[in-house]
């Protein structure tokens, strides 16, 4: 039995640039991820099937090509042999909400394969390529570390970034990334954005991330208001440091001084917004332990 965690990925800041021959648009974005996330477990069994439970099982029924089974099928091609696995995924986290969902899911598949896969054997540029093939975001959730994303997303390299406290926020609302890409009026430059390859402290981080944005932050709150409530009830709390959305949302982070700060805010906003799915986290931990 192999164990994964799909952690919910975070942008920290997300430049979008020019829109690229292939549809997509090149980005540039600070990407780390939190200590909650899905968790999937692959068992030998007669056949591939896949058992979705968790919080938020419900967003995926009727899905008939879940990314995971894609991700599945892809790796058995490049293997050259069938993948029999009774895999279970168990949804912790709001669907299409800015936070990976299914390519954290596709990427923490690929990621289990590679811990059962007879290392000799192992070429990791087929596994990114495959990542690649996925869509946009898999890549970077098949890193799973801190770094920072570039082109469609399948450009990686690592960036140090220290621990952060966290409230994740997310009001309840899907959003569709195509959709936010389309109402995307006004960019903000294609020029490229200082891209530090590391961050010594706290304060340099913050004082950073202060000088870039979430391109895709306006698009998303003219489509769905309730992301700018979020944040404003982010912002009110006491010890908030900074507050963003993450992805193409609407899940926004506040980043806290330390962990009771971010507790109280997180008590207090779950209080004040029994519908809000709200949760305290740390973000850019060192590697997270897998089992195999
Ligand atoms: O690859 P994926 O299906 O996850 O991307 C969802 C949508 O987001 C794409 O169809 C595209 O409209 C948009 N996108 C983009 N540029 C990127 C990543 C995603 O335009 N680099």
């Amino acid at each position: 039995m192999v164990r994964v965690r799909a952690p919910a990925k975070i942008n920290l800041c997300l430049h979008v640039g020019g829109r690229r021959d292939d549809g997509y648009h090149d980005l540039e974005s600070l990407v780390v991820f939190a200590d909650i996330g899905d968790d999937l477990t692959f068992a030998d069994a007669e056949r591939l099937s896949l058992i979705v439970d968790g919080p938020f099982a419900g967003a995926l029924t009727g899905e008939s090509d879940n990314l995971v089974l894609r991700a599945v099928r892809d790796v058995a091609k490049l293997a050259k042999r069938d993948l029999h696995k009774r895999i279970t995924l168990t949804k912790n986290l709001p669907v299409a909400s800015g936070m990976g969902g299914g390519s954290a899911d596709a990427g923490a598949t690929i990621r289990a394969f590679l811990l059962e896969w007879p290392k000799e054997e192992i070429r990791l540029r087929d596994f990114a390529e495959l990542a690649g093939r996925l869509g946009a975001d898999v890549p970077v959730c098949f890193f799973g570390q801190n770094c920072w994303m570039l082109g469609r997303g399948d450009e990686i390299t690592r960036c140090e970034v220290p621990e952060l406290h966290a409230v994740l926020v997310n009001p309840g609302v899907a959003i569709s990334t195509r959709e936010i890409f389309a109402n995307l009026q006004t960019r903000t430059g294609t020029e490229s954005i200082e891209r530090p390859d590391g961050f010594e402290s706290v304060d340099a981080l913050i004082e950073f991330l202060q000088s870039v944005t979430n391109d895709l932050g306006a698009p998303a709150r003219s489509l769905t208001p309730v992301i700018g409530d979020v944040l404003n009830a982010l912002r009110a709390a006491p010890g908030i440091r900074l507050a963003r959305m993450t992805g193409s949302g609407a899940t926004c982070f506040g980043l806290f001084a330390n962990a009771q700060a971010a507790q109280s805010a997180a008590a207090q906003i779950a209080d004040d917004h029994a519908d809000w799915w709200v949760k305290t986290t740390m973000l850019a931990k060192a590697d997270s332990e897998e089992d195999a």
